[in-house]
């Protein structure tokens, strides 16, 4: 993917729930509209981007065309206006004269309820390549940080809303120029786009200027224009996070290990070599695969990594009703979903299943809708399907996710009352005892700090499932990240807030929406460094490693051609190295070795002489001395 800032398909920020909710898509919140009518079958991949070019270097020789009029001065405050005030004000010093400022007074409970607004008269063709220039200023602010944000929007004015930017700005009290360029992901006739300014957030006051939208049609490419780099809080390699986090992490993830070899008599053996070599952590690190890429002939690159970097996998869609209710097409059967689940057992590799209800019309099978008039039939339908699902798969899920996106899919619960999740917790445990029962959700951890409507509604489900007694184990969220990057110090206040019910919390889906693949390397490491350093926290699932079988092709770790992201080098370096123990050491006096090594499974190797012998050995919590006989 190109497209630095795309919004409707950046589902990271809670602030592009509106596309979400504007578009009523099937079963992939933001995915773009042309592939509504066509369900990916088991063999396609996700609808392409626009495309990239080359640099032409005719930056600044070639005009554009304006699209947002006489610039700040031409929008409308719209949406609950009595939320904030706005007023022009001149400026010096700054190569605009004027600016708008607009104080918020109440907080929104979503960033498009206040929005400054104005149509673009011009046309804008598909692929045009779009400039926005803007400046702002904070002038009070109750953030920690004293910022103010907004978020910068072009989308169609109309629904589905589609948009070609999404684009979240923060600034101090300092005027900070900031650059958002971007590709139109559609076209808009004249009079039909928009641009915003969001203004639905907590109350501040913020100035606004200097805005100019320039379309540079297809004379330019993205990278010939400027662009203002995206940050997070705590990015800085000082940041006070770190040490914490690698303090909790040697306390949370580790153990003493202590190894003695003996001989056959039971004596010492010192200088013995003893190589402790890791082969799996108990920290879950996975991603989401498809069934039929892992068990049909060829693919064998992707096969090769999926054993090499994950003890954990999830399929992307072979267990989803949908699809299995024969809604995508030929190819999706439970039967398909098993032999891709046996490829993971037999590569050591514990499989999620995803997912069992995602009680949405968009994202339940055709068959059902009849049934929305005799709700005693429809929820006998749901209940049958949760047993015969969770029956065929018994014993071979260490997951299940029961319950999908709660906040935005409920035509079930609007039908049947909210209890019945209750059920579908029963019925799934009833079927099979083993696997962890989980529920999971979108923009819990992705969208920067504080609370929403869709973290007060998780929290609120979540509480209803504990008080209800449904059989619930854990939490899951999914990770989805755009532009707004939630900084380490918030992902573990949002993680505390949800670890108070004392289940386990698994990050089930992550992937990063940006085009800055170096900016996606740091947050990445970041963000799984964070993540394992939290007490909460059992393991990380990506939602796809590779471009070429990824839904947004914006995978975390491989680009189509295979070649490595600097994310895939930073999950590498974590996974396969900092979070892992590989170490050689000489037993001392005593015959023993001693080290701290990461919970997991290992083979231990000691060579004496020419004696040689290799153990297993799995480091738990509880710990426990090692003792080798040489023989
Ligand atoms: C997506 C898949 O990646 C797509 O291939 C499919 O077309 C739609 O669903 N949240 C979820 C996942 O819980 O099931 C979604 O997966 C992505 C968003």
């Amino acid at each position: 993917m190109v497209q630095s800032v795309g919004g409707c398909y950046d589902r990271g920020g809670m602030h592009l729930r509106r596309c979400a909710f504007a578009l009523a898509l099937l079963s992939v919140g933001c995915l773009k509209p042309q592939t509504l009518e066509q369900p990916p079958s088991a063999n396609s991949g996700p609808a392409p981007a626009v495309s990239a070019q080359a640099p032409t270097g005719k930056y600044g020789q070639v005009k554009g065309v304006e699209l947002s009029g006489a610039g700040i001065e031409s929008f409308k405050l719209t949406g609950k206006t009595e939320r904030a005030v706005t007023a022009l004000l001149p400026v010096e010093g700054q190569p605009f004269a004027q600016a708008l400022r607009v104080e918020i007074k109440e907080k929104s409970g979503n960033p498009w309820d206040v929005q400054l607004q104005q149509r673009v008269e011009k046309p804008v063709q598909v692929g045009d390549v779009i400039l926005a220039t803007l400046y702002l200023k904070a002038e009070a602010s109750r953030e920690e940080s004293g910022e103010v944000q907004t978020e910068f929007v072009m989308e169609l004015g109309h629904e589905p809303w589609s948009k070609s930017v999404s684009y979240p700005v923060r600034a101090g009290h300092d005027w900070r120029k900031i650059y958002v360029r971007f590709q139109a992901q559609r076209s808009y006739a004249a009079g039909e786009g928009q641009l915003l300014f969001r203004l639905g957030f907590t109350p501040q006051t913020l100035l606004l200027g200097g805005v100019t939208v320039e379309n540079f049609g297809s004379q330019l490419a993205l990278a010939d224009l400027p662009t203002t780099r995206l940050t997070y809080p705590g990015m800085e390699a000082d940041a006070p996070w770190r040490q914490a986090a690698a303090e909790r992490i040697d306390k949370l993830r580790k153990r003493d290990l202590a190894i003695t070899v003996r001989d056959r008599q039971g004596k010492p053996v010192s200088g013995a070599l003893v190589h402790v070599h890791q082969t799996k952590q108990e920290f879950g690190f996975g991603s989401a695969v498809v069934a039929q890429t892992l068990t049909r002939p060829g693919n064998d690159k992707y096969k090769e990594l999926t054993a090499e970097l994950f003890n954990t996998a999830v399929f992307e869609n072979n267990l989803k009703w949908q699809p299995l209710a024969g809604d995508w097409g030929e190819g999706w059967t439970v039967e398909a979903a098993l032999k891709g689940q046996q490829w993971l057992t037999q590569h050591g590799i514990q499989t999620r299943g995803h997912v069992l209800v995602w009680p949405s019309w968009r994202n339940l099978p055709r068959s059902l809708k009849p049934l929305q008039k005799e709700p005693e039939k429809l929820r006998a339908a749901v209940l049958a399907h949760v047993s015969e699902l969770a029956t065929a798969m018994r014993g071979k899920l260490v997951h299940w996710d029961v319950l999908n996106e709660p906040f935005d899919n409920h035509d079930l619960m609007d039908i049947l009352g909210e209890d019945v999740m209750v059920d579908w917790y029963r019925a799934a445990r009833a079927a099979d005892p083993s696997a962890k029962l989980f529920i999971n959700d979108y923009a819990i951890l992705s969208g920067g700090p504080g609370d929403t409507p869709h973290r007060d509604n998780y929290e609120r489900v979540i509480k209803l499932l504990v008080d209800k007694g449904a059989p619930f184990d854990g939490i899951g969220m999914q990770g989805h990240f755009g532009s707004a990057l939630t900084g380490p110090e918030d992902v573990l206040k949002l993680l505390d807030r949800y670890a108070k019910f004392g289940k386990q919390i698994w990050i089930t889906e992550y992937d990063i929406d940006i085009d800055d693949e170096a900016l996606a390397g740091q947050f990445t490491r970041d963000f799984y460094t964070t993540l394992f350093s939290h007490p909460a926290v059992g393991g990380i699932v990506m939602w796809g490693f590779w471009d070429g079988a990824h839904w947004h092709k914006n995978a975390p770790l491989y680009r189509q051609d295979w070649s490595l992201k600097p994310a895939g080098q930073a999950y590498r370096d974590l996974v396969l190295g900092e979070f892992r123990t590989n170490q050689e050491a000489k037993t001392d006096a005593s015959g023993s070795v001693k080290t701290r090594a990461f919970l997991g499974d290992y083979e231990v190797t000691v060579t004496a002489g020419a004696k040689q012998k290799t153990v297993p050995l799995t480091l738990t919590a509880a710990g426990a001395p090692l003792s080798i006989t040489l023989d």
